[in-house]
């Protein structure tokens, strides 16, 4: 049986990133969602863990899917550097299965990468830019995208900065994490010496069902329209939602003590987007203002 031109596995779609695939309405595309552990509220997925090589290879196999898209990591980059073997697992195995799996079942592999691949010494970063990973997740997910650019099937790895956004049900990310502790009245610190372009999850989830539309292959990069430290989000973020910026107390990151190294400015090149389909992006501030919106109601 062929491919069926159409049809999408999304692999981690329990994930951030993986629900927003899901849940985009509107993108012409049959999507099939797998999981690692059975998900209630993801009905109809597929059980597969990017580990096991055996299982990958089934799943896509049945599947025959058009286009493969990666939305699995181990995403806390602190795990990651306490468990370096785990994480190349997840990462570098993980992906190799599926690299495998679509191309004997002749689909195109979608990955997520980071902007963690660079040192963060002279960001924002082009797509052709040294890349010099500071940790583990980042060496991981550079390795990763090395085996995605070596496979014989279509293979596409985008890079993407910090994720935000809000629906019901899902996980904190930064931008959340910080509302809702301003909202609730607790002081936070903010550092302000990391810098990067905040990337909505949606903007992501309908840029990469966009690609399974057409015929690129090789880096792109994906992120937000705004440049800004982490202390600069949460001061827009107590302007745009009305919260007390006074329980801000900025830091440098070198004093949060975190087991691994970040980079410092990191943030994403998005110019080569203009030169292809992409959603029209709107601003961190509009964004804000959405997000405030949901999160009261
Ligand atoms: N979050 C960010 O700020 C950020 C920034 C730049 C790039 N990215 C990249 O964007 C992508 C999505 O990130 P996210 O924030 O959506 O991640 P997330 O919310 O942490 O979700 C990760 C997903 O990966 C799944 N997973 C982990 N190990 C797996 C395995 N062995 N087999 C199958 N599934 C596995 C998890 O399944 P379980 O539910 O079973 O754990 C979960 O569904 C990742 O590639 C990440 O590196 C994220």
């Amino acid at each position: 049986m062929k491919a069926k031109a159409n049809k999408v596995l999304i692999v981690g779609a329990s994930g951030f990133l993986g629900r927003a695939l899901m849940r985009l309405p509107d993108v012409g595309l049959e999507r099939v969602p797998t999981v690692r552990h059975a998900i209630p509220d993801l009905r109809g997925s597929l059980r597969l863990d990017l580990t096991n090589s055996e299982e990958v290879m089934a799943v896509v196999g049945r599947s025959k899917p058009a286009w493969v898209v990666n939305a699995a990591a181990e995403t806390s980059v602190d795990r990651c550097e306490a468990d370096p073997s785990r994480t190349r697992r997840v990462h570098v195995d993980g992906t190799t299965n599926l690299v495998r799996a679509c191309e004997e079942a002749g689909a195109g592999l979608i990955t997520i990468s980071t902007n963690y691949v660079f040192d963060g010494e002279a960001g924002p970063y082009g797509g052709g830019d040294e890349t010099n990973p500071l940790n583990v997740y980042g060496q991981t997910k550079l390795e990763a995208e090395s085996v995605v650019l070596q496979a014989s099937c279509q293979g596409v790895v985008v890079r993407a900065a910090v994720l935000y956004g809000y629906h019901q049900g899902s996980r904190p990310n930064f931008v959340t994490w910080s509302y809702s502790s301003l909202r609730d009245g607790k002081p936070i610190r903010v550092v302000t010496d990391e810098c990067t372009n905040p990337t909505h999850v949606d903007e992501l989830a309908r840029f990469l069902l966009g690609l399974c539309h057409s015929d690129f292959a090789g880096t792109i990069h994906f992120a937000g329209l705004d440049y800004l430290s982490r202390y600069q989000m949460v001061e827009r973020i107590c302007d745009v939602c009305r919260l007390d910026f006074s329980l801000v107390t900025p830091v440098v990151s070198a004093a949060l003590g975190q087991f691994a190294r970040r980079p410092l400015q990191a943030g994403l090149r998005i110019d080569k987007l203009n030169t292809m389909f992409a959603p029209k992006l709107r601003s961190f501030e509009d964004h804000l203002r959405d997000l405030s919106e949901k999160m009261q109601s």
